[in-house]
């Protein structure tokens, strides 16, 4: 006889985007993403107004989540949220919403720690060819967050390096904006970056010990670079910016893959993942391709709609905690933690 599969609702509300999913299985029947346009006049989040935004669009969020998978609230097993790390005015719309809808319908609650659902976005079951064997190395690479982290199982991971000051994620963002693109500027410096000459500006690239990453040099090296260059020429930026977002993407790049693949030396695991905002990156991906092609690493590059935030990746971590037994029953005082820690 067939075991059902469980049917677990995820929701997501850490930073930015509004999402909830609802997943069977290891398949994905619905994954409703409202992202919120208001940030882009402000050239950065506001937490105050992701609050709000949360909070309008939570309620058609899950509703559309639902009726795109065809299934009757009365019939989810568990609802997985998002408990931190993130901003605490967009967690707790997640987390009370959450908690009313588990009272509502009798059925337990999976805190779960965003930066592990990235990784484990992995194990969707339309999320690319084949999920990662363990154990394996996960580049996480977001707004506000860069890690190498190694992967035993889906509960056990290890962070082997992080960053000691801003984010890959911020490093892009902040340069597109000295570049006066607009929040969030990751995605266009990619697009920019396509018509530039990667070697046509030289950026510094920091010297840190071990594992561990920095990105504020870069953004100093890149703030002096653009300010002496508009002093001989006030359109420096406008006449160079396809090269300009070429050299600075090389130059994340290169800082994450150099990184990587020291990971990969020291503990000689060549399975080799990519997760988070910034694992969107085309140069990124195509960096790591022709890594695999050379050194026969094994490269697990997930679906875009998988690697920036969305609740799909919470419901499957929520899946992997659900058949553990790793579930809240009479939630009354389980609450959003904006630095959730790393157990
Ligand atoms: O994981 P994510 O959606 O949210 C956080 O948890 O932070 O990551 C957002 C980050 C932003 O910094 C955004 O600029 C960056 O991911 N990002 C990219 C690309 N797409 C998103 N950075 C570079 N190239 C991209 N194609
Ligand atoms: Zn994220």
């Amino acid at each position: 006889m067939k075991t059902k599969q469980a049917i677990v609702l995820g929701i997501e509300s850490s930073c930015d985007d509004t999402s909830a999913a609802v997943l069977c299985g290891n398949k994905i029947l619905a994954n409703v993403v409202a992202s919120q346009d208001v940030h882009v006049l402000y050239g950065g989040v506001v937490p105050e107004l992701a609050s709000r935004s949360h909070q309008e669009n939570i309620v058609p969020v899950v509703q559309a989540a639902l009726k795109k998978s065809k299934i009757d609230a009365s019939s989810i097993d568990a609802i997985a949220f998002t408990q931190g790390p993130g901003l605490m005015g967009s967690l707790v719309v997640g987390v009370s919403f959450a908690k009313a809808l588990a009272l509502a319908l009798d059925i337990p609650l999976i805190p779960v720690h965003h930066m592990k659902a990235h990784i484990l976005a992995h194990f969707i079951e339309d999320a690319q060819n084949s999920a990662p064997e363990f154990p394996f190395l996960c580049l996480t690479v977001s707004g506000g967050h860069t890690q190498i982290v190694q992967v035993n199982s889906a509960h056990e991971m290890t962070i082997l390096g992080k960053t000691i000051d801003d984010a890959a994620g911020e490093a892009f963002d902040k340069a597109a904006k000295m570049l006066g693109l607009p929040y969030p500027g990751g995605p266009l410096i990619d697009q920019h970056a396509k018509n530039g000459n990667p070697l046509a500006h030289t950026f510094s690239k920091p010297k840190i010990a071990g594992l561990d990453f920095s990105f504020s040099g870069l953004k100093t090296s890149i703030l002096y670079y653009l300010r002496d260059q508009k002093i001989k020429d006030q359109d420096f930026i406008e006449k160079n910016l396809a090269d300009l977002c070429a050299s600075i993407q090389y130059t994340i790049v290169s800082i994450l893959i150099s990184k990587l693949k020291q990971a990969s030396k020291d503990t000689g695991i060549k399975h080799i993942a990519i997760a988070g905002g910034v694992s969107a990156n085309s140069e990124l991906r195509q960096a790591l391709l022709t890594w695999a092609d050379k050194d026969a690493v094994k490269v697990y590059i997930p679906k875009f709609e998988y690697c920036t935030d969305n609740a799909a990746m919470i419901a499957i971590t929520g899946k992997f905690l659900f058949e553990e037994g790793k579930t809240i029953k009479g939630s009354a005082t389980i609450s959003a933690d904006p630095r959730l820690a790393w157990k």
